[in-house]
């Protein structure tokens, strides 16, 4: 049984797959293909698309006529949030990290001009987010709103069913022919709920891939934890196979904090962008780029798969000129 949720249709899908081949030839290494989640075509929204269709479908089919969630001060995700808030018909309150007047970050920004209310936490501790969702949905029930609370990055069992779907999305195209069945695919993890759908959705197609979660906010074995958490509750939802705890290696990418790439981060953006036009942000992209080339440069065996989840607001606002091209 592979049971669909209600869905708001957002992304604009499937999203492309390409092959690496300038990569590739710089590198010497096995092949690599990229799934451009970069282009899921909803505001500049990448992988977070894919989970507001289900969480905010799910969200109108209830009845509810304002969206409550929260995230980081750069987070893609609230931008995400607020403009699918508004396509459903939906107002939106977002809490993010950081003290009250503090400069919006442009996925702030972008949020704002689509309509959001704006709550600053006050300080930085993203794990206050939740709790203070729950809150300020409760706050608006009481005062007779139809409020749905939304943990930060829409990692519910019900978000991560879009990921689900990008896993069948994938073994369709290997199906067709546009990409040879993978080796390995590498993906960044912050709160987990896309590489928890897709390890869910894996299991339900004959595709068998390895996963490699890049781990950007948390210890390898709690974000092992959450993903498989997560992977679990996704498959209940539809009905289908568990997922295979066996298929998920996760390393711990942090380095020298969340959101802060290190110089090796930057560095392997920096080739993403010279040798495929990708643009990736410090938080995620530049550490999951960074592990993937590390596996390459070792002569891991390919195909390998990138999947690129996005941040492109976050990539444009921290982008760095090339040295060479600085003049003084
Ligand atoms: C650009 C980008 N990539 C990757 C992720 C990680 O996805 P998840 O939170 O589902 O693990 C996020 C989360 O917000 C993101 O914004």
């Amino acid at each position: 049984m592979d049971v669909s949720p209600p869905r708001l249709r957002l992304a604009v899908l499937p999203t492309p797959v390409v092959a690496a081949d300038r990569l590739r030839a710089e590198l010497g290494c096995a092949p690599v293909w990229v799934k451009r989640d970069d282009l899921t075509g909803f505001g500049v929204s990448g992988n977070k698309a894919r989970a507001c269709e289900h969480l905010l479908g799910d969200a109108v089919a209830r009845g509810c006529d304002l969206l409550v969630t929260g995230g980081g001060g750069d987070s893609n995700f609230v931008a995400a949030a607020a403009l699918a808030a508004r396509v459903a018909g939906l107002d939106c309150e977002l809490v993010v990290t950081g003290p009250a007047g503090a400069a919006p970050s442009r996925n702030v920004e972008l949020a704002l001009a689509a309509g959001a209310r704006i709550r600053p936490l006050g300080h930085a501790r993203r794990d206050l987010i939740d709790d203070a969702v729950e809150e300020l949905a409760a706050q608006r029930r009481a005062e007779g709103r139809h409020p749905v609370a939304l943990p930060r990055g829409g990692s519910t069992p019900l978000g991560a069913v879009g990921f689900a779907r990008a896993a069948r999305e994938l073994a369709d195209q290997v199906t067709a022919g546009e990409l040879p069945a993978p080796a390995l695919l590498v993906i960044a993890v912050g709160s987990g709920g896309s590489a928890a759908g897709l390890l869910a959705g894996l299991a339900a197609t004959g595709l068998r891939c390895p996963v490699l979660g890049v781990s950007v906010s948390r210890p390898a074995s709690e974000a092992r934890a959450t993903v498989l958490d997560l992977g679990h509750g996704c498959a209940v939802l539809r009905g289908t196979p568990a997922p295979d705890p066996a298929a998920l290696e996760i390393v711990d990418a942090r380095g020298p904090g969340f959101g802060i790439a290190a110089p090796g981060d930057r560095a392997a953006a920096g080739l993403a962008l010279r040798t495929e036009g990708l643009l990736l942000d410090d938080t995620y992209g530049a550490k999951a780029f960074a592990v993937l080339l590390g596996r390459l440069r070792a002569g891991v065996a390919g195909p390998v798969l990138y999947w690129h989840t996005g941040g492109v607001v976050s990539a444009l606002a921290h982008l760095q000129p090339a040295p060479e091209g600085v003049h003084t």
